[in-house]
């Protein structure tokens, strides 16, 4: 984890220094002091590299003075500057340095620049046990220099927690799943009582005496027992309700996710070719949990809990069969007529539990749900899908405001259109539709599971896993939605 910190806003004498400079802008006065104190090596330097400050530009000086290297990085227009992505691109440029200081220009800026850096320089390499010292990424430190360095602490205690959230899912995301399925997924989400959150799990026997039939479905053709998290936070501060255990949530915002720590599509096996990219189905209960430890870290003044299924997808004898008809947690009974359509059954079972237990305010699932969304939507957009205008649009903004955006899909009324395809002749619902809208048909499946309550579904399967960098995500695991539900959390604060 980058180490971050801030300092007062003088120039440092040596070292690796980055400074950020506009298009079309005169060198700010700190460049300019040192641009003086290197006789005008800096301009120089600048000019023969054709910088213009254009956005992500990159100039640099070796060995300048008493400096080991100077960064000058474009920042483009100076009412487009982006700290955060800003602080991304330092920890691109600059791996291989331990320490590296930076400009900013006032406490927030820092703050972002510091966040964004730390986002970009997440490293996941507990396995690698060969790597040479000149293959090693080493950035760990960055040293923010601005006016008001307190300030900016301050304002980085928040964006840290945020951070940790990002991390401790893009941790989960990557583990394999010989060592991440549903028994240690939920102890590392116990951990998190930590930063004062409730955490409550449930196990094989007690999802059983629940009934919780379509989850448990997927689970049993696999050797691994599944898992339910239940995670709480009552940061609302609203009256005591006088019973011990104290406050009691009221109306909290409910963060559900699909979490198959590993989905070979059972009976209906999945082909060879990628299957090993189902490691991370497990990315939506994944985001659910960092968001839920970004909340609980920065003391967020908002009820909310986060409720996962956890379950591992194995064909096996004891594995359901196409065909097979099990019942819900919600009474209704479901004909699978492929298996590899699992992540609606351990969400059918988990959405009407939160219903049912929390009364929720709103509901949001996150899941790995389709491969159509990516065929629909790529890699630029998560689909959304909700049944309620005003959650739609503030899921949309929420997503616009940390770059994790959302494209709203359509949605049929119970009994309508879409929804009719599910309709089974022998069960009150089946798992699939037609091949035609198949992220649809699936987010229709999951309607008939949340009480006509104001709900949302995030088909996330495009935008979990990155085949390359992007500006505040190594590639990998990205850590998508727990900004998002962080941000949007936010605007239910006081
Ligand atoms: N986990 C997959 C969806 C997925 C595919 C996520 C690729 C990420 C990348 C999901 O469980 C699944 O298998 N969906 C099927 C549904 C079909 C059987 C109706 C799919 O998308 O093919
Ligand atoms: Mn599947
Ligand atoms: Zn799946």
């Amino acid at each position: 984890m980058l180490d971050i910190s801030f300092a007062k806003p003088e120039l440092p004498e040596d070292g690796v220094l980055v400074l950020p400079l506009a298009e079309e802008a005169e060198l700010p006065p700190r460049a300019a002091a040192l641009d003086k104190a290197l006789k005008g090596a800096l301009k120089k330097a600048l000019a023969a590299a054709e910088f213009t400050g254009k956005n992500s530009q990159q100039a640099s000086l070796l060995a300048p003075g008493g400096y080991k290297k100077i960064l000058a990085l474009g920042t483009g227009k100076p009412d487009a500057f982006k700290p955060e992505a800003l602080g991304g691109a330092i920890a691109a440029a600059l791996p291989r340095e331990a320490e590296v200081a930076v400009l900013a220009e006032n406490p927030d800026d820092a703050a972002k620049i510091a966040f964004g850096a730390r986002l970009r320089a997440y490293r996941f390499e507990k396995y690698r046990t060969t790597q040479k010292d000149d293959e090693k990424a080493k950035l760990a430190r960055l040293v923010v220099h601005t006016p008001g360095p307190k300030a900016a602490s301050a304002a980085y205690e928040i964006l840290n927690a945020v951070a940790h959230g990002v991390e401790f899912t893009r941790d989960l995301v990557t583990e394999p799943a010989n060592v991440l399925y549903p028994a240690e997924f939920a102890e590392r989400a116990e951990g998190l009582k930590k930063l004062g959150l409730k955490v409550d799990v449930y196990g094989l026997k007690e999802l059983e005496k629940l009934g919780f039939g379509t989850m448990l479905s997927v689970s049993q053709g696999s050797a691994r027992e599944p898992r339910m998290v239940v995670l709480q936070w009552h940061g609302a501060g609203h009256e005591d309700d006088g019973k011990k255990g104290g406050r009691k949530l009221k109306e909290p915002l409910a963060f559900i996710g699909k979490g198959v720590t590993f989905d070979t599509g059972g009976i209906s096996l999945k082909p060879a070719a990628g299957m090993e990219d189902m490691k991370w189905d497990m990315a939506g209960a994944g985001a659910v949990v960092g968001a839920m430890a970004a909340l609980a870290g920065r003391k967020a003044k908002v009820d909310a809990v986060g409720l996962v299924g956890l379950v591992e997808n194995m064909p096996s004898g004891s594995a359901t069969r196409p065909g097979d008809v099990v019942k819900s947690y919600s009474g209704q009974t479901v004909e699978i007529l492929n298996t590899d359509a699992e992540g609606r059954l351990v969400l059918a079972d988990v959405l009407y539990y939160a219903y049912e237990r929390f009364n929720p305010k709103y509901m949001v699932d996150l899941a790995t749900l389709t491969g159509a969304i990516i065929t629909g939507l790529g890699h630029e957009y998560a689909g959304l899908f909700a049944n309620n205008d005003e959650l739609a649009a503030k899921l949309i903004a929420a997503g616009e405001s940390v770059e994790e955006r959302l494209w709203r899909m359509p949605l049929a009324k119970p009994g309508e259109s879409y929804d009719k395809e599910l309709n089974s002749p022998i069960a009150d619902v089946k798992n699939i539709g037609s091949r035609a809208g198949g992220s649809i048909t699936a987010a229709q499946f999951l309607q008939r599971f949340v009480g006509g309550k104001p709900w949302a579904h995030l088909d996330i399967a495009g935008m979990a896993w990155g085949a390359k960098d992007g500006a505040l995500t190594p590639k990998g695991a990205t850590g998508f939605g727990v900004r998002l539900l962080d941000a949007f959390a936010r605007g239910f604060e006081g």
